[in-house]
């Protein structure tokens, strides 16, 4: 319980998961990751754009944010003592860390998702999943945990253990304090976030969002996927999707780095998450770069979209 004169709302991230009976193993991975993140929004916010190849006044090569977000993200985990394999969007192959998998956890990441959008000042996130052990290739029903830091007017990070979906905002002192536990979406929503060319759906995708449309859905998309999957959990409502369009079946979004997590998160706040035929947690990666369809958020809204794809492709 919170100590007497402190409200239950300012309690601190490491102390909600040791609250929460966490593993002290996982406690550290994440409260590590929630570490990179204060050096990642430092350098978003002041970084001159962040774009490779030019120097800053002290003639230092200037990395491009998601590379630099990388080496953040991956000098805190090897700090952290307790990571097995790291897969980063930002690298073509698994990083080994330490040989036994014994009480470690491996952890895939996108370092900053959405990089392209900070020359345009909206907002970005990192994405993380974690599983037990050193396999990383495991269906993402298996992850232990799955969070997103996500750098928006405010800096908040959301988390899942598998015993619901909790937000801590990063105050003055860069510290992460509890703002909701429990998250829940409602079974249907009324906005929409269509990732991809509208005019490349295919019949059934097609279907389903016009049948949004004609039920006053409204469009919300930022081409973030961070903060539109943000925005369908804290408002309770909605649905994202970056389906399958001709000539690009498998859509655009990564299976280990950004669907799995996002996957994890939204079942466990009661949503769906599926590639249209099937549930995303349930596909077994064939490599690190695996890309796949998603529709995800309302449980009711995933499944009509599987209706129609059923029907019409
Ligand atoms: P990344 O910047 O890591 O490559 O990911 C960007 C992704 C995701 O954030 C977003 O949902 C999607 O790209 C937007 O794609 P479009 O620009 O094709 O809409
Ligand atoms: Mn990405
Ligand atoms: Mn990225």
């Amino acid at each position: 319980m919170a100590e007497p004169g402190k409200t239950k709302f300012q309690i601190d991230l490491r102390r909600y998961l040791r609250e929460q009976g966490e593993d002290r193993n996982l406690t550290r991975v994440i409260c590590e990751i929630a570490e990179a993140s204060k050096y990642i929004v430092n350098s978003i916010r002041t970084g001159d754009l962040g774009v490779a190849g030019t120097s800053n006044l002290y003639g230092e090569q200037q990395l491009a944010l998601d590379v630099l977000s990388d080496r953040i993200m991956r000098k805190r985990l090897f700090h952290s003592g307790v990571i097995a394999n790291i897969v980063s969007e930002e690298t073509n192959d698994i990083i080994p860390v330490s040989p036994d998998c014994e009480g470690k956890y491996s952890v895939a990441y996108d370092p900053l998702d959405g990089s392209s959008l900070v020359d345009v000042n909206l907002a970005v996130g990192t994405i993380v999943s974690i599983y037990e052990g050193c396999d990383l290739m495991q269906p993402g029903r298996n992850q232990v945990a799955a969070l997103y830091i996500l750098y928006g007017p405010r800096t908040t990070l959301v988390y899942s253990t598998g015993k619901g979906v909790h937000e801590f905002g990063m105050n003055q002192l860069m510290e992460y304090n509890l703002l909701r536990e429990n998250i829940q979406v409602a079974p249907k929503g009324s906005i929409y976030s269509p990732g991809g060319q509208r005019n490349l759906y295919t019949p059934g995708t097609e279907a389903f969002v016009r049948e949004l449309e004609e039920k006053g859905a409204k469009l919300r998309y930022s081409g973030g996927f961070v903060p539109d999957i943000n925005q369908i959990l804290i408002k309770g409502k909605g649905l994202f999707l970056y389906p399958h369009l001709q000539g690009a079946p498998d859509g655009k979004l990564r299976l280990l780095y950004e669907l799995n997590p996002m996957a994890f998160l939204m079942e466990q706040a009661g949503g769906a998450a599926s590639t249209g035929k099937r549930r995303i947690l349930d596909l077994v990666p064939e490599n690190i770069e695996q890309r796949a369809p998603v529709f995800i958020g309302c449980k009711e809204d995933v499944a009509r979209a599987e209706e129609l794809i059923a029907a019409h492709g």
